[in-house]
C-alpha cells in the first residue's frame, strides 16, 4: 500500500515537470516568430505593399511589428486577447480582415506559437 502510494506521487509530479518544462519554453520574435511572419506576412507588409499602404503597419523588423499601424499597436505583451494581431489571424475579427489578407488561414500550430509569445511578453 505505501509503496503504491508513493510510486503514484511520483509519477505525478513527473507529469507536472513534464508539463511545466513545456511550457516554460522561453519563445522570442527571432527564433519563432520571425519565420511565421516572413513566409505569410511580409510580402504585403512592408513599405509600398498594400497592407502597409492601408495600415501603416510593416511586419519586416521586431521594432516595426511592435509600433503597430497607424492607429497604434497591434501587440499587448502579455495578452494575446487583447492583441489585435492575434484576434486576426486567429479569425476572432470580421472575416473580410482576417489575415493573412485573402489567403488561407495560418495553421493552428502558427496560430498557438504567436499567442504563447505574446503570452511570455512578445519578446525580441
Ligand atoms: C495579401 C496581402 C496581405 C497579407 C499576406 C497580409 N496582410 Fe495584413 N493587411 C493587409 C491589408 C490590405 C490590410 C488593411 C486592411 C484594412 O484596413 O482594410 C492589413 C492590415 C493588417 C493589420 C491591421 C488591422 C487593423 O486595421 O488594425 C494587421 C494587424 C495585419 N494586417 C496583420 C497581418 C499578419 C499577422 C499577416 C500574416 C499572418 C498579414 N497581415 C498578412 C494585407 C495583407
Amino acid at each position: 500500500m505505501y509503496k503504491r502510494a508513493v510510486l503514484l506521487t511520483l509519477s505525478a509530479l513527473a507529469v507536472v515537470a513534464l508539463q511545466t518544462g513545456c511550457g516554460e519554453k522561453a519563445l522570442t520574435y527571432q527564433t519563432n516568430i520571425k519565420p511565421i511572419l516572413e513566409a505569410n506576412c511580409v510580402s504585403c507588409h512592408v513599405a509600398g505593399s498594400e497592407g502597409y499602404e492601408k495600415s501603416g503597419l510593416r511586419l519586416d523588423s521586431y521594432e516595426m511589428l511592435m509600433k503597430g499601424t497607424k492607429f497604434g499597436p497591434v501587440i499587448v505583451p502579455g495578452s494575446s486577447v487583447g492583441s489585435t494581431l492575434y484576434r486576426l489571424v486567429a479569425g476572432q475579427a470580421d472575416p473580410s480582415i482576417r489575415m493573412p489578407h485573402g489567403k488561407a488561414a495560418l495553421p493552428d500550430e502558427d496560430v498557438a506559437t504567436i499567442a504563447a509569445w505574446i503570452d511570455q511578453g512578445a519578446k525580441n
